[in-house]
C-alpha cells in the first residue's frame, strides 16, 4: 500500500490539464466517491494497526496534495487565456485610433509667443477668474464709468471689489507691474470671456495675447517698431501696417492696428471688406495714470502696451470664417491643420 501512495503522489505531482473537464475528470479519479484516494482510505481500515500510525501519515498527506494539485490547475485554467477557444482573434491587429492635430489656437499661440521671446519678451500668465481692480480698476476704468461697456463680463459676486471672469489679459500686466522689477517686457496669453451673444464674429470665450514693455525712454516709435516686426514674422516680409487712433482707458494715446490684407494683397477681396487692410490688435503708450496706481514712477518711466486674439490671427492666416469652429470641437477640423506643425 505504501507504495501505491507514493507512486500516485508522484503522479499527482505531474498532473496537467488544459480544460475545465479534464479538471474535473481528475477530481472524480483521484477523491470522487469511488476515486482512487477514496478507495485507499477504504483500504486504510483494514490495515495492522502498528503500520497505521505511518501510512495514516503519508494518505493523509496524499490527500491534500490531490486537493491542493485540483485547486492549483482551477487556477491555472482561470488565469490563462484561452487562445484556441476565444471568441477574439488575438493576433489581429488592434483598432485604429484616430489622431487629432494641435488646434489653430495652440498654434498660433506658440507662433505669437516665439516671435515676441525672439524680441526679448518672457511670458507672463495669470488667474482667469480676476477680481475687478486687475480687470478694470488698476486699468483707469472708474466704477461706473462708460467704458467699461466696451468689455462686458461674468460675475461672480458683489461688492466693492467683485470677482469676474476676466475680459482681457491686460489683467496679468497689472500683476506683472505689481510683482517684477522694472524694466519689464512681458507677453500675457491666456483665455478670456466676454459677456457677447455667440455669432461667426463672437464668443463668450476666446484667447489674447497681451504685450506690455516698461523702461526709461519708451516711445510710440518703439511700438510701432515692435509691432512692425511682429506683422513681418507673422504674415510676412512685404507686409505693410497702418495705426488708425483709437481709444483704451489705459493707454494715451491710443491706436487699432491694420495690416495689408494677405489675401489680395491690399486691392481689396470680401475678406477685407474692399479696403484692403485687416484690423489685427490694440494698442497705445501705459496711460501715466495705471502706472502711478501701481507705483511706478511716470516722470521717470514710460512705456507701451498692445493686445490681439489669437482666434482673430488664426482667421486671417487660414481664412476661417466661423469663430464657433474653434470651440465645437469636430476633429474633421483639427484634421485641416495636421501639416501645420
Ligand atoms: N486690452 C485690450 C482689449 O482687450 C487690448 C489692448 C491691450 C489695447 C493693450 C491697448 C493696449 O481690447
Amino acid at each position: 500500500m505504501k507504495e501505491r501512495i507514493e507512486k500516485l503522489l508522484a503522479e499527482i505531482e505531474e498532473l496537467k490539464a488544459q480544460k475545465e473537464q479534464e479538471i474535473e475528470e481528475i477530481r472524480i479519479k483521484l477523491i470522487g466517491k469511488k476515486g482512487v484516494v477514496t478507495q485507499l482510505f477504504d483500504e486504510f481500515r483494514n490495515v495492522m494497526p502498528e503500520e497505521k500510525k505511518e501510512l495514516g501519515q503519508i494518505l493523509n498527506k496524499l490527500k491534500v496534495s490531490a486537493t491542493a494539485k485540483i485547486e492549483e490547475l482551477r487556477q491555472l485554467l482561470e488565469n490563462e487565456p484561452q487562445a484556441a477557444e476565444s471568441e477574439y482573434d488575438l493576433t489581429k491587429p488592434g483598432d485604429r485610433l484616430e489622431l487629432g492635430a494641435r488646434h489653430p489656437i495652440s498654434i498660433t499661440r506658440s507662433e505669437i509667443i516665439s516671435i515676441f521671446n525672439k524680441l526679448g519678451y518672457a511670458v507672463a500668465e495669470g488667474p482667469e477668474i480676476e477680481d475687478d481692480w486687475h480687470v478694470f480698476g488698476a486699468l483707469n476704468f472708474p466704477p461706473e464709468h462708460p467704458a467699461r461697456d466696451m468689455q462686458d463680463t461674468f460675475f461672480m459676486s458683489t461688492g466693492v471689489n467683485p470677482v469676474l471672469l476676466r475680459t482681457h489679459t491686460s489683467s496679468v500686466q497689472v500683476r506683472a507691474m505689481e510683482q517684477m522689477k522694472l524694466p519689464i517686457r512681458v507677453v500675457c496669453p491666456g483665455r478670456v470671456s466676454r459677456n457677447e451673444a455667440i455669432s461667426a464674429r463672437a464668443h463668450c470665450i476666446f484667447h489674447q495675447v497681451e504685450g506690455l514693455y516698461i523702461d526709461k525712454n519708451v516711445s510710440f516709435a518703439d511700438l510701432k517698431q515692435a509691432v512692425l516686426l511682429f506683422a513681418k514674422e507673422m504674415f510676412g516680409e512685404n507686409v505693410q501696417i497702418r495705426l488708425r487712433p483709437s481709444y483704451f482707458p489705459f493707454t494715451e494715446p491710443s491706436a487699432e492696428v491694420d495690416v495689408s490684407c494677405n489675401i489680395c494683397g491690399g486691392k481689396g477681396c470680401n475678406i477685407c471688406k474692399g479696403t484692403g487692410w485687416l484690423e489685427i490688435m490694440g494698442c497705445g503708450m501705459v496711460d501715466p495714470n495705471v502706472l502711478e496706481s501701481l507705483n511706478i514712477d511716470s516722470k521717470e518711466y514710460s512705456g507701451f502696451a498692445f493686445g490681439m486674439g489669437v482666434e482673430r490671427i488664426a482667421m486671417l492666416k487660414w481664412q476661417i470664417r466661423d469663430l464657433r469652429l474653434y470651440f465645437e470641437n469636430d476633429i474633421r477640423f483639427l484634421k485641416e491643420f495636421q501639416t501645420s506643425v
